[in-house]
Order: C-alpha cells, then sequence, then structure tokens
C-alpha cells in the first residue's frame, strides 16, 4: 500500500489549491502552448509528493506522441486503445490503477512506476491529449488527486491552443 500518510485530507487539499493557485499565475501572462505545459508539468512533479514522472502526450493522427514532462526519458509514441495513456484516451475518463503490474496492457517506461493515474484533455468531445502521472509507490492515488487533477485539466483550456499544439 502507499507508505505516506500525511498526504491526506486538508493537507493534500491545500496542496492542490495552492498548485491550482501558483499554476495559474504561470500560464495566465504566457499564450505559448509548450511554454504553458512544460511549466504545468514542472510544478506537478516538483509539488506533489511521491512521483517518478509528470507529463503530457498529444493526440497526433491516431496515436498519443509525447509532450512536455519531467522525469526520465519514455515512450515517444503510445497507440490509440494502448497502455493507461491510450485506454484513458479512447473511453475519454479519467484511469486511477493503484497496481501497474495489475493493468493488462500497460506500457513500463520506467520499471519504477508502480501506479498511475491518467487524465483525458477533451474539449468540445475531442480528446486532445492527456495528462499522466506516475508514482513507485502502490496506491499512490486517490479520488482526491483525480478530482484536482481534473480541475488543473480543465484549467489548461484557457491558457492552450490544443489545435496549434496537436497539429490539427
Ligand atoms: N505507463 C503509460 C505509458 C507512459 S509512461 O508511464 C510515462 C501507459 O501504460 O500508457
Amino acid at each position: 500500500m502507499y507508505h505516506s500518510e500525511p498526504w491526506v485530507g486538508s493537507k493534500a487539499e491545500t496542496t492542490y489549491e495552492n498548485l491550482l493557485g501558483q499554476t495559474e499565475a504561470l500560464l495566465e501572462p504566457e499564450s505559448d502552448w509548450l511554454a504553458n505545459l512544460a511549466n504545468t508539468a514542472a510544478a506537478l512533479y516538483h509539488t506533489l509528493p511521491d512521483l517518478n514522472w509528470a507529463g503530457f502526450y498529444l493526440h497526433k493522427r491516431d496515436e498519443l506522441v509525447l509532450g512536455p514532462f519531467q522525469g526520465k526519458p519514455a515512450c515517444v509514441r503510445i497507440p490509440w486503445g494502448k497502455g493507461v495513456c491510450g485506454t484513458a484516451a479512447q473511453r475519454q475518463e479519467t484511469i486511477v490503477v493503484p497496481d501497474v503490474h495489475l493493468f493488462p496492457g500497460h506500457i513500463a517506461c520506467d520499471e519504477a512506476s508502480r501506479s498511475e493515474i491518467v487524465i483525458p484533455i477533451i474539449q468540445d468531445g475531442d480528446v486532445r491529449g492527456v495528462l499522466d502521472l506516475d508514482s513507485p509507490y502502490k496506491g499512490r492515488f486517490s479520488a482526491l488527486d483525480k478530482v484536482y487533477l481534473e480541475r488543473l485539466v480543465d484549467l489548461l483550456h484557457k491558457y492552450v491552443d490544443w489545435e496549434v499544439a496537436c497539429g490539427t
């Protein structure tokens, strides 16, 4: 199970509220999609505890292509419907994986990863990409992470031109 007890309840909520505020402050003055996704990945990675990867895959043609991230180098292309990322994109719903070893078809980019959450980025019914967070601990991601990370993704629509980012 996930080892870190303090990351529950009000501490996590406070951290996420601060993260949302700080991220909006970073994004608000800038309209460049690459700069904004890069800073969002960095803010996530350096604010949330117990992550080993945080970043974006962008929907290009019929696959997901690696976007800005923090962590070890990762697989560049994920076919639609494959892995946790491609499955979340295809289903258009957030997927929380408490133990990646038990998710059929999980794509292991970093063998240290033990749990994962993937939030699809949906704009007007179109999947623009996914936000992907990995942890070296089993059971790291909770319903609270899901709520706040979905809010973070909603925030991005104001500051990222997805048509430019995805080359559509
Ligand atoms: N584990 C993902 C691949 C991306 S890496 O975690 C960065 C998946 O199964 O889709």
